[in-house]
């Protein structure tokens, strides 16, 4: 395996499957029992053992075991296949498990079958993203966890799930932006640090001890698969200190630092052990087979034994990949690495399963060791799946407020599509069939709908019914792991199809987009005979009736773009190599991402209407903000006679007092429509001119549920230091002095920060 690259199709299966067979399988098995399974080590014959002793301080047990492996035992640790070793009553391990939106069989670690034939699944990551609900976000992984933690006492899978995946989303046609949640550093942040915690939801002794284990990847700037011929194993990203500090590693730091990750895994060149210096309390694991990349690909190390001996000594503890059990002991006995450095990795791993109570005997006597067959797939879980899909849901546009449909009056719908082909059992089960009759046809056969498609059928279909929904979009044909794309239009003739349909439609058509990134729908927003457009994502196993209950308005939509949608002229423009998020106009790079792109959008980053209306108000904000510097700083930057800073500096974060720049702001929403709601509320904030600084960036949001004719205050947090610095052209993060503004929605308001150095 080692020197070809991993088969692509191993890891994005769960997206796949996502809307059909899944919810089959969930259905199938409640109330079912399963025997325990036997202890992963320290079994009663073995319990004597000092690192079995749970009462033992994790680190001592640690050692302990380490002192008892042999060099040959120890390097079949160092690999996702771990052996186990028989004498000290130790199975084997497969680290490899995932759960990106719901426990999936992607990694071996994991398998269906039996009490567990399938597992709650989630909406794809970039929806669940759109709901800005940080509580959603922790919610599910608590969700998954018990289902993951139920599997893992039936023998079915590991406690260690290499996800989530936070990595920016920072090129609209990048194939696995789908799995991230959008282009947003902090969002991308929060997003982390909830789901993690929800995962690992910490327990016992300083919460040491976890429910799993999670890992936050792909460090770093990670974000294309296969582009026009450049592909991640040989694709040598080029990214500026700058764009690094501020942009990409923003959620790692805050997967790390507030959600407490487990795990961070390292994508294909880069094992820097950077991670640890934000004190990662666990252990680094390659992307799979990158230790074999990057020997066989990437020609770095002159031997195997190198390649190991580099990947180790630079802070790699766990190889997902053959590579390290192959080379290492050749590595140590040829003195390029130490026995010891083995024992540094081996620590970080076996502290992870120890503090996962693996060394703690019978996983039924357990915290979490009750946890069953009937805890996956429940009601309440399968709930929180319908409730994850309706709360991302983004309406997109809703002329004369065609939505939503009332079922009294549209009696008949033509639902059109191929992606209503995928979604056909929750749709004639679940879904628009609930609110009214159904006249299905597909209109193209397939996503690319290439060639001979029978659009006519589907006009006819439209001609004859009260109202037609489309179904379109993208599905893993078009983008998926290994498979970016080469522009934002609709695939083949969709578009063709969409604007016939909309123009034979006796009534209102609404149009459903799916995809995990943006589309240019310029052609749809513009056509008057297209009364709505919908993006849905993937909705995952409750998609179906998510929809339609949009549709027909048992819920009232609250998503919000977590992505900005760009017109198809950026992708013919902007190489997708290109890793810039800063715009240069000197040679017309445009920039990326709401923070630096200016130019002309479908949609912008936050966009999302609702079947109501909302109005805020700031209520209160700070007009001034005194930074303190720590220590004699900064005095060249100063003007003599008062001590402030002048106004075009920008005060390093690590010279301020940072612990007391906290500041408040409430706001007001009011809800001015005749329905109630959910909106989330997004403040922004920009700096003043001359940093090249993002010229907005959010700094906070919440969500909030407003009654008609209501009105409801917010309090939103900024961390002056975190939330409004950038980094400058050395990756240093600095607070730039002057006149900042917030913007939420249309109200504006400006304050200023000026900086005191002490002893002036
Ligand atoms: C946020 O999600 C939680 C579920 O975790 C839900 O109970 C709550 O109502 C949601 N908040 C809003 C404003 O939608
Ligand atoms: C320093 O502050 C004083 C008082 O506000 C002002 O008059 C002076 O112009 C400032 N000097 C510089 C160099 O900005």
């Amino acid at each position: 395996m080692a020197g070809s690259p991993p088969p692509p199709h191993r890891r994005n299966r769960s997206s796949l499957l996502l809307p059909v067979l899944l919810v089959l399988s969930c259905s199938a098995l409640l109330g079912q029992g399963a025997e325990a399974r036997p202890a992963f080590a320290c079994g009663k014959e073995f319990a004597h053992l000092p690192f079995c002793r749970r009462t033992m301080p994790v680190h001592n047990r640690v050692k302990d075991l380490i002192g008892r492996l042999t060099l040959q035992e120890k390097i079949r640790l160092l690999v996702n296949n771990a052996a186990g070793v028989p004498r000290l009553g130790i199975s084997g391990y497969e680290w490899w498990s995932e759960a990106l939106h719901g426990v999936s069989n992607v990694g071996p670690g994991t398998r269906f079958g039996g009490h567990f034939p399938g597992a709650t699944i989630f909406p794809q990551v970039i929806l669940t993203a759109a709901s800005f609900n940080a509580s959603l976000w922790e919610d599910i992984g608590k969700v998954v966890s018990d289902e993951g933690r139920a599997m893992y006492n039936g023998g079915q899978a590991g406690l260690t799930f290499w996800s989530p995946n936070v990595n920016i989303f920072r090129d609209p046609r990048w194939g696995r932006g789908q799995e991230t949640p959008g282009e947003d550093p902090l969002v991308a942040g929060r997003y982390a640090a909830s789901y993690v915690r929800g995962l690992q939801q910490p327990y016992g002794y300083e919460a040491n001890r976890l429910k799993v284990a999670a890992c936050c990847k792909h460090y770093t700037a990670y974000d294309l698969d296969n582009w026009k011929g450049a592909d991640r194993f040989h694709f040598n990203a080029r990214v500026t200190k700058q764009d690094l500090e501020d942009t990409f590693n923003v959620p790692f730091k805050r997967c790390v630092m507030e959600g407490k990750v487990a795990s961070v895994m390292c994508s294909y060149n880069q094992v820097d052990g950077v991670p640890t210096c934000w004190e990662l309390n666990g252990y680094i694991v390659s992307d799979c087979d990158s230790v074999g990349v990057f020997y066989n690909s990437q020609h770095y190390a002159s031997t195997p034994e190198d390649a190991a001996a580099d990947a180790i000594k630079a802070g790699l503890d766990l190889d997902c990949g053959p590579f390290l059990a192959q080379h290492t002991e050749g590595a140590v006995r040829k003195g390029k690495v130490q026995e010891l450095q083995v024992n540094y990795a081996l620590a970080n791993t076996l502290t992870v399963q120890m503090r996962l109570g693996m060394f703690d005997g019978e996983p039924s006597e357990q915290p979490f060791g009750k946890l069953g067959p009937s805890d996956v797939c429940s009601p309440a879980h399968q709930s929180l799946a319908l409730e994850a899909a309706l709360q991302g849901i983004v309406l997109l546009k809703n002329d004369r407020l065609a939505l939503p449909l009332s079922a009294s009056r549209f009696r008949t719908v033509a639902v059109v599509g191929p992606n209503s082909v995928a979604t056909a059992t929750m749709i004639g089960n679940y879904g628009i069939g609930r609110y009214a009759r159904t006249i299905h046809q597909p209109g193209c056969n397939n996503v690319p709908c290439a060639g001979n498609q029978p659009i006519d059928a589907a006009v006819t279909a439209a001609r004859e019914s009260d109202a037609t929904i489309l179904v379109m979009g993208l599905d893993q044909s078009q983008e998926a792991e290994m498979k970016d794309r080469e522009n934002l239009l609709l695939p083949g003739r969709q578009q063709e199809l969409v604007s016939k349909v909309a123009s034979a439609s006796r009534g209102p058509t609404v149009l459903v987009l799916m995809s995990g990134g943006p589309l240019d729908v310029t052609f749809a927003n513009n056509n008057p005979k297209v009364a709505a457009i919908l993006w849905v994502g993937y909705p995952g196993q409750a998609g179906g009736a998510a929809i339609a209950d949009v549709i027909f308005g048992a819920h009232n939509p609250g998503g919000k773009l977590p992505t900005t949608w760009y017109p198809e002229e950026f992708a013919a423009k902007v190489p997708m190599t290109d890793m810039a998020m800063r715009a240069d106009p000197a040679n017309g790079y445009p920039g990326r991402s709401y923070r630096f792109y200016r130019g002309p959008v479908v949609y912008p980053f936050g966009h999302g209407l609702s079947y109501t209306s909302f109005s805020h108000s700031i209520a209160h904000a700070p007009t001034a903000i005194s930074v303190n510097l720590a220590g004699r700083r900064g005095p060249a930057q100063a003007n003599s006679t008062t001590g402030r800073l002048l106004s075009a500096a920008a005060v390093r974060v690590t010279h301020a007092r940072c612990d007391e720049l906290a500041m408040d702001v409430l706001v007001d929403v009011e809800n001015t429509g005749d329905r109630d709601g959910a909106h989330a509320v997004l403040l922004f904030a920009s700096p003043p001119g001359g940093h090249r600084a993002p010229f907005r960036q959010l700094v906070a949001f919440e969500k909030l549920h407003v009654q008609a004719q209501s009105r409801a205050r917010v309090r939103l947090g900024i961390d002056v230091c975190k939330d409004l610095s950038f980094a400058d052209a050395n990756g240093i993060r600095r607070i730039p002095i002057g006149e900042h503004t917030l913007h939420i929605g249309d109200q504006k308001h400006t304050f200023s920060i000026h900086a005191a150095a002490p002893g002036l």
